[in-house]
């Protein structure tokens, strides 16, 4: 089966850059992002210097392919009827009432994806689950699919995305692996094959694995919990060598050149953040649950538990310097997004780090290359609970990087290499993400 035209519904980022790449390299098939949310889609039609997703390399590709094979539109029908294959491509981020609040995965995105695709579908359908979700959430897609009245075959794939923020269109060209996972059935594996025949434009077909559609979700899940688990680990043990003299970076070097566990995902920080390791993993401890399996449940949440220690051990370590009193102590925030080279800062360390210090008294003064000014107001609205004028008095955003004036403290908490070479009295400096040479405090470092 030759795919035509894809619709992806979603354009965020995921969206945005995998069917940007998905674009340039099959210029034969039409792709059309569809999003309900009409500014986004504004911005994505709008200066390539002020795209919803900031990504090295995305606004080269978009300069390419917008309105030759890719288009950006709110038309979520016009985009379904035509499509023969729809991604989708929505947030589901950890719910926030009802059954498994604070667990459990918000569905009704993606349930909404299904409704609307059961109600504009006049044709057969490809309809692929690309955001990250629960095992066997297909099931709850296939019967919203066939309350459609027409005699319409939808076939459900699953194709989890692995890319991470700051490196996403360098991972989508090169690929580890690309997942799918799709039904034995004859109409399945077509599917399935049509797909596979989209990647193979330029991902090699030995590194396109496909397997039953239950263990494609929960591939996802599990490497996400994987990632973050060594970065609980890492971390944990950096706690331990604050006590005993041993140094976290010589200790993760000597342990990641064990070939059998690698050097990646080693770093000792103040905590990952990001939309996804922790929402995912409390995914998974619900799921592990919801089947009985209480140990199982346990060991995944102690990585989310050690990743809150690590925040709180960084930031009371900052607050006891001061002898816990901020008063009209300036501190330099240095990062706000949940690691360099993105803009986004969603579960940030930088929010919660940032709050307590404010809290504690000090006078704060934010800068990040690349999180918006607005962003981090909404940030602070939502996440902090305050309006920002109620704290303006005492916490400002600058546009620079304002590192070469007196602070009582810097704090550094996105790894920016712009941070890598301050000219600033390193004494006074607490490094959040290691990456500084003799810092006041670093990380598991004594
Ligand atoms: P996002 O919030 O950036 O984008 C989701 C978009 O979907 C939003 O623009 C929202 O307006 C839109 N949307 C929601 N419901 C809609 C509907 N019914 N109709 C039309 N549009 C709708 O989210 P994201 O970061 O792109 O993540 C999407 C999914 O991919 C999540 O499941 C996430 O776990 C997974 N994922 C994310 C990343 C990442 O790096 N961000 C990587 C891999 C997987
Ligand atoms: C992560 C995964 O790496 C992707 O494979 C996955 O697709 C994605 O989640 C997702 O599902 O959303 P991402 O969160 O974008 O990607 O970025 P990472 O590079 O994984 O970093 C996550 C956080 O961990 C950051 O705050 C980073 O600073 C921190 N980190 C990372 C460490 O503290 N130490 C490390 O060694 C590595």
């Amino acid at each position: 089966m030759k795919i035509k035209n894809i619709c992806c519904i979603g354009a965020g980022y995921v969206g945005g850059p995998t069917m940007a790449v998905i674009a340039l390299k099959s210029p034969e098939i039409n792709i059309t992002v569809v999003d309900n949310n009409k500014e986004k889609i504004k911005q994505w039609n709008g200066s390539l210097e002020s795209l919803p997703v900031y990504e090295p390399g995305l606004s080269e590709i978009i300069k390419k392919v917008r309105s030759k094979n890719l288009f950006f539109s709110n038309d979520i029908k016009g985009a379904i009827e035509k499509s023969e294959m729809i991604f989708m491509a929505v947030n589901t981020p950890t719910k926030k009432d009802g059954e498994g609040a604070g667990m459990a995965a918000d569905l009704r995105y993606v349930e909404n994806c299904a409704k609307d695709i059961a109600k504009y579908s006049k044709s057969d359908k490809i309809v692929i689950e690309k955001s990250t979700l629960p095992v066997r959430t297909a099931e709850k897609i296939r019967e919203i699919l066939e309350e459609n009245s027409e005699k319409i075959n939808f076939e459900i794939l699953s194709n989890p995305e692995f890319l991470a923020e700051g490196t996403a269109i360098q991972d989508l060209f090169k690929s580890d692996r690309v997942l799918i996972g799709g039904d034995k059935t004859k109409s399945g594996q077509k599917a399935v094959k049509a797909l596979v025949d989209i990647y193979a434009n330029w991902i090699p077909r030995e590194k396109i694995l496909t397997t039953n559609v239950w263990s494609s979700e929960l591939a996802k899940l599990a490497s996400n919990a994987m990632l973050a688990q060594r970065i609980s680990s890492i971390n944990s043990l950096s706690a331990l060598c604050e006590k005993t003299g041993a140094n976290i970076d010589e200790l993760s070097n000597a342990i990641g050149m064990d070939h059998r566990i690698g050097p990646h995902f080693l770093k000792a920080s103040v905590g990952f953040g990001g939309s996804c390791f922790k929402k995912d993993i409390l995914n998974l401890v619900y799921l592990c649950q919801f089947y009985g399996l209480n140990e199982v449940a346990e060991y995944w949440h102690q990585v989310v538990k050690i990743n809150n220690y690590q925040k709180n051990r960084f930031t009371e370590t900052i607050i006891q310097h001061f002898k816990g009193n901020l008063e009209d102590k300036k501190i330099l925030i240095l990062g706000w997004a949940f690691k360099a080279n993105t803009n986004d800062s969603r579960e940030s360390a930088s929010i919660f780090v940032t709050q307590k210090l404010f809290e504690a008294g000090a006078r704060i003064e934010i800068y990040d290359p690349k999180v918006e000014r607005n962003n981090i107001i909404k940030d602070i609205n939502l996440e902090w609970g305050y309006a920002f004028n109620q704290v303006s008095k005492r916490v400002s955003i600058k546009d620079k990087n304002l590192s070469s004036d007196k602070y009582d403290a810097y704090v550094i908490l996105t790894e920016y290499e712009e941070f890598k070479n301050l000219q600033i009295d390193s004494k006074l400096v607490f490094d959040g993400r290691n990456i500084f040479d003799k810092p006041l405090y670093s990380i598991g470092k004594s």
